[in-house]
C-alpha cells in the first residue's frame, strides 16, 4: 500500500470560486485522490482557504464586517459548496488557524537562524486618515504621462506606463479617499532566495520526470535577467500572521505581518496539523505525512494548481522548506493546468462573469458539472465552456452512454427475470472478446489515471462504457432471449455486473451516480479490477438488485437557451 499524500492549491477566501477555478486545481485533484483511494492505497487529501492578504481586507470592509468574521463566515459557505461538489478533502483548513500562525513563525525564525533573512529599509506611503500603509494598487491619482484621473500607484490603466505612488499627481487614499499621506520609512524583511539558486537549480534538475513546462517555467525564474530575486515576505498590514521570530518577539517589526503568499504554501502543512487536532490525533499522526525524519520519507506528495502558481511551489516554497534545514517533505510531482475560458471570454471573480459553483449546483446536481469539467480539463492548452458542448456531452456521454445502459439492462432483467441476478448459461466467445477488451482499457485507464493525464482518463472511462453498450447490442438478450433463454440468462448476468464495475471505475469522476449504481446494485464491493474476468463475477446468480431511478435527465434545447441568457451577463 503506498501513501500518497495530495495538495490543491488554496482558494482565496474572497468569494465563491467559479468553475474555472474548481478545473484549475480542486477538481482534478479529488479526482486523483478518489482514485487512489479506490486503488487501496493510504491518501491525506489537503485544502484550505487562503484568508490573508489585502483581497481579503478590502472584501471584508466591501461587505461591512470586521474582516476575522468575513472570513469565517466565507469559510463556511467554501467549505459547504466543496463538500456539495464531492471534494474529499481529508481535511479542509485555514491559513489563519492558529497551527499556521504558529509553523510560519517557526520557518520564518528558522531561515532567520540560517542568516537566509534581511531586513530592508524601504519608502512607502502611509495615509494618516486610514491609519496605515497603502500599497501601490491602493493609491490613486492623476497620471503624469496622459492625465488620466484615475491612474494606479503601480500603473496607469489608460496609457499603461509604470508608475511609482509618487510620481502621481494629487494621489488619494483607494480606500478612503483622503489626500492625507505622506512617504515614511518602513522595514522589511527579505528572504535571500538568491543565496539559495544552486540549491534549488540541483533540486530542480532531479526531478527528471517534471513536465516540460513546469521545469522550463522554473529554470526561467532562476537564471532570467538577474535571477533568482530576494523577496520581501513582510507586509504593512493589520491582518495575517504577525511577525515573530519563533515565538520570540522580532525587533522593528512590531504591528506587521508576513506577506500572504509566504503564510499560504505552509498551509499546506499546517492543515495536516488542524486534521490531527480536530480529529483527536497526535503529532505523530500527521508528522509521518510531513516530516522526513517521522516516516514520510516514503511518502509520494503531488501538488496540483493553475498555471500561475507554479513559481511560488517550484521555488517559493521549496526555497522555505530547503532554507528551513529541517526534514520536511518536498513535493515529488506536480500538475499544472491552463486556464477554462467562458462562452467567448474568461470567468472573471471581480466582474462576475460565468458560473459560479453555487449557482452549477442550483441548475444540476455535481456528477453533471464534474464529468464536463473534468473531460474537458485544460490540460495542454486552454478550454472553453459553452453551454451547446455542455448539452451535449450530458446528452450523449452521461445519459445515452452510461444512463441508457444502466436503465435497459435492469428493465429487461425485471421484465424477463426477476430484480435478481439470473442463473444459467455461461460467458462464450462474444463474452470473453469484451473482457479482453475491457481488461486493455482498464490497465489503460489506470495509467492514464497514475500520470494524471485528465482528458485521456475521461476518454478511456467513456470507451469502456461504449464497450458495454456495444455489447449489449451485439448480443441483443432480448432477442436471445426467444430461442435460448440460458444464453440471454449469461449475457445479462454479465451486463448487471458491469454496472458494478462502471461504478468502481467511475466513482472518481461521477462519485455520487456510482453510489447510486452501487445501492440499486445492492453490494458494498467497491474492490478494484485488477482482473476484469473475476469482477464480471462478483455479483452471483440470484444476487438481489434494483432497478435505479433514470440516472442521468437530458438538458432539453429550452434549458440550455434559459441558461445560456441567464448567464451571458455578470452575478449580481
Ligand atoms: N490563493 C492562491 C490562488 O488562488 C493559491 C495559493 S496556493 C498556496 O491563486 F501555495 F499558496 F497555498
Ligand atoms: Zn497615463
Amino acid at each position: 500500500m503506498a501513501r500518497i499524500l495530495i495538495t490543491s492549491a488554496i482558494p482565496y477566501i474572497n468569494g465563491i470560486k467559479h468553475l474555472g477555478n474548481l478545473i484549475g486545481s480542486q477538481l482534478p485533484a479529488d479526482l486523483y485522490a478518489r482514485y487512489q483511494r479506490g486503488r487501496g492505497n493510504e491518501v491525506m487529501f489537503l485544502c484550505a482557504t487562503d484568508e490573508h492578504g489585502t483581497p481579503a481586507e478590502l472584501a471584508a470592509a466591501k461587505a461591512g464586517k470586521p474582516v476575522a468574521e468575513y472570513c469565517a463566515d466565507m469559510y463556511a459557505v467554501q467549505a459547504d459548496i466543496a463538500n456539495r461538489f464531492g471534494l474529499s478533502f481529508d481535511h479542509f483548513g485555514r491559513s489563519s488557524s492558529e497551527q499556521n500562525k504558529v509553523l510560519t513563525q517557526h520557518f520564518a525564525g528558522k531561515l532567520d537562524d540560517a542568516g537566509l533573512i534581511r531586513e530592508v529599509s524601504e519608502k512607502q506611503v502611509y495615509s494618516n486618515t486610514d491609519g496605515r500603509f497603502l500599497p501601490d494598487r491602493y493609491i490613486e491619482g492623476t497620471c503624469p504621462n496622459c492625465g488620466y484621473e484615475r491612474a494606479r500607484g503601480d500603473q496607469c490603466e489608460n496609457c499603461t506606463k509604470q508608475l511609482d505612488p509618487t510620481d502621481l499627481i494629487e494621489p488619494r487614499s483607494a480606500i478612503s479617499g483622503s489626500t492625507d499621506l505622506e512617504v515614511r520609512e518602513t522595514k522589511h524583511l527579505y528572504l535571500r532566495q538568491s543565496a539559495m539558486k544552486d540549491q534549488l537549480d540541483a533540486w530542480i534538475d532531479s526531478k527528471a520526470d517534471w513536465p516540460i513546462l513546469t521545469t522550463s517555467i522554473a529554470k526561467k525564474w532562476l537564471h532570467d535577467g538577474d535571477g533568482l530575486r530576494d523577496r520581501g515576505i513582510t507586509r504593512d498590514l493589520d491582518w495575517g500572521v504577525p511577525v515573530k521570530k519563533g515565538d520570540q518577539d522580532w525587533p522593528g517589526m512590531e504591528g506587521k505581518v508576513f506577506y500572504v503568499w509566504f503564510d499560504a504554501p505552509i498551509e499546506y502543512i499546517a492543515c495536516a496539523k488542524e486534521w490531527a487536532d480536530a480529529n483527536g490525533k497526535t503529532d505523530a499522526d500527521w508528522e509521518r505525512w510531513w516530516r522526513t525524519d517521522k516516516g514520510a520519507d516514503d511518502v509520494r506528495y503531488v501538488q496540483f494548481m493553475g498555471k500561475d502558481n507554479v513559481p511560488f511551489h517550484t521555488l517559493s516554497f521549496p526555497a522555505t522548506i530547503l532554507g528551513s534545514g529541517e526534514p520536511w517533505k518536498l513535493v515529488d510531482h506536480l500538475k499544472s493546468f491552463n486556464y477554462l475560458n467562458y462562452d467567448g471570454g474568461q470567468f472573471s471573480t471581480s466582474q462576475g462573469r460565468g458560473v459560479f459553483m453555487d449557482q452549477a449546483l442550483e441548475l444540476l446536481p455535481a456528477d453533471y458539472w464534474r464529468w464536463w469539467l473534468l473531460s474537458h480539463a485544460p490540460e495542454s492548452s486552454d478550454s472553453e465552456f459553452t453551454w451547446e458542448n455542455f448539452q451535449q456531452s450530458v446528452n450523449k456521454d452521461l445519459a445515452d452512454v452510461l444512463g441508457n445502459f444502466v436503465s435497459r439492462i435492469t428493465k429487461f432483467c425485471r421484465s424477463k427475470f426477476t430484480e435478481a441476478v439470473p442463473e444459467g448459461g455461461s460467458y462464450g466467445t462474444r463474452e470473453q472478446a469484451l473482457i479482453e477488451e475491457l481488461t486493455k482499457r482498464v490497465r489503460a485507464y489506470e495509467g492514464h489515471m497514475e500520470s494524471m493525464n485528465v482528458r485521456k482518463s475521461a476518454q478511456e472511462l467513456r470507451a469502456i462504457w461504449v464497450a458495454g453498450n456495444e455489447y449489449l447490442q451485439a448480443a441483443a438478450p432480448w432477442s436471445t432471449f426467444k430461442e435460448d433463454p440460458e444464453q440471454a440468462a449469461a449475457q445479462v448476468r454479465l451486463g448487471l455486473n458491469l454496472i458494478r464495475l462502471y461504478a468502481v471505475l467511475s466513482a472518481p469522476f461521477i462519485p455520487e451516480t456510482s453510489a447510486r449504481m452501487l445501492s440499486a446494485m445492492n453490494t458494498l464491493d467497491t474492490s478494484w479490477p485488477d482482473d476484469v474476468a473475476a469482477a464480471l463475477n462478483a455479483l452471483p446468480a440470484g444476487h438481489a438488485f434494483a432497478v435505479p431511478d433514470v440516472l442521468f435527465a437530458k438538458i432539453t434545447d429550452e434549458q440550455r437557451e434559459d441558461w445560456q441568457t441567464r448567464f451571458a451577463g455578470t452575478r449580481d
